[in-house]
């Protein structure tokens, strides 16, 4: 008898997941859709082995922290857990509006819209705003969520060269004045971990008639007075006209955000396919989200105790001459060039119970193929012991 799950269909789309490459070589080689049978702060094990996560976004270390997991229960208890309905139909709820308010008054912004991820806060920050006839300029290594939003949409798509004002300046001189223009960057950037050069940006965009819209995913939480993000970081919260993120990293739950005017959010709510056809945040992760907004302002204690980390970790990759890419925050790349030197890497890190991710071209440019690492306030200081050993061993078999 053929099993239903193991007949072979015939038609090409099923003949193309069949011989597809990319996933015949992840099926090999195993380097990504690990699953964690168990979990303790920065410790995770992996068919029984205990490792150290040196890639997780959890910057703060608030995924674990009692009163954010005292909310997340409340959030249950108090109102289940789905809200099953969109929120401009049924889904709305008052801790959604308490959320927003409290997140708007902490990045300087008049109003906020929440969603259940930042893929589609990011999205929704794009995709309701460009139209036919608009021209959006983003950075070249801007996240998949501003790339989506744009390909909603029928606006031009321009990119402008990594953290590069002047190519910047140069595309907008091909613009019409009169030409409504977005133009879109990240705070931090996820993968490099460099900070956008905003008061440059802002320079060459002056003149220009332009819309500006930040990813802040990993600058929230991390920059900032508090941990307000990057545009506070450089004072320059008014000049951005939208700022999104994402609750999946500092502020351990998940979750997205766009802040902004309240003409330009209200709009937003009008326009945003992601909000209008999508089911709102779910209780546990919008209290959690709250609880650990709220610890950002009492306890800015786990802030202090990541750049602690994050200047002790570098110091170990400086010290052992590995290539960072010029790295400024606690989201840290290891350049190590081909595909193949990245998984070497990533494996002898693996061997000596270190869990990072490899990220390899297309992905990042050419020749930048890497393992990307991330420090939280969590870490311990046997946590850098171990993770300096397993850097020492990798580094000198390559
Ligand atoms: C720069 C950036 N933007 C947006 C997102 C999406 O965030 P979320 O995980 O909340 O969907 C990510 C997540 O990796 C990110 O790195």
């Amino acid at each position: 008898m053929i099993s239903l799950f193991t007949a072979k269909t015939g038609n090409s789309i099923a003949s193309r997941c069949r011989e597809d490459e990319a996933t015949r070589l992840r099926l090999r080689y195993k380097p990504y859709y690990h699953t964690f049978d168990r979990q303790v702060g920065t410790h995770v094990w992996l068919g029984g082995a205990e490792m150290v996560m040196l890639s997780s976004n959890d910057y703060l270390g608030l995924t674990h922290h009692p009163k954010v997991i005292e909310a997340a229960q409340r959030g249950l208890a108090e109102w289940g857990t789905s809200t099953t309905g969109a929120r401009l139909s049924n889904g709305s709820r008052s801790y959604h509006q308490q959320l927003e308010e409290k997140l708007a008054a902490f990045l300087g912004k008049e109003a906020c819209h929440i969603s259940v991820a930042g893929y589609i806060s990011c999205m929704s920050a794009i995709q309701a705003f460009a139209q036919k006839g608009d021209v959006v300029l983003g950075d070249k290594n801007l996240h998949s969520s501003i790339w989506a939003g744009i390909g909603l949409t029928q606006a031009k798509a321009e990119r402008f060269a990594h953290n590069n004002p002047e190519d910047l300046r140069e595309l907008l001189s091909f613009e019409s004045p009169e030409t409504p223009k977005i133009v879109a960057f990240e705070g931090v950037y996820s993968m490099e971990g460099h900070i956008a050069p905003i008061p440059e940006i802002l320079t060459v965009t002056a003149e220009h008639n332009c819309f500006h819209v930040m990813d802040d995913a990993h600058g929230f939480g991390v920059l900032g007075q508090h941990g307000r993000g990057t545009a506070n970081h450089f004072g320059v919260t008014g000049k951005i006209d939208l700022i999104a993120g994402s609750f999946s990293k500092a502020l351990a739950s998940t979750g997205g955000f766009v802040a902004g005017s309240r003409e330009v959010i209200e709009y937003l709510r009008s326009h945003s396919k992601q909000t209008i056809f999508s089911a709102a945040l779910a209780p546990a992760q919008a209290y959690a989200a709250e609880a650990a907004l709220d610890l950002l302002q009492s306890e800015p204690e786990h802030l202090r105790r990541l750049w602690d980390n994050t200047r002790r970790y570098k110091e170990i990759l400086h010290d052992l001459k590995l290539d960072t890419w010029g790295s400024e925050t606690p989201a840290v790349p290891i350049v190590l060039g081909t595909k193949e030197r990245a998984y070497r890497f990533w494996q002898h890190l693996m061997d000596h119970g270190v869990f990072t991710v490899m990220s390899i071209a297309p992905a990042v440019p050419p020749g930048k193929d890497l393992v990307r690492t991330a420090i939280s306030a969590c870490h311990t200081d046997e946590d850098l012991s171990k993770i300096g050993d397993a850097m020492a061993f990798a580094a000198r078999r390559l």
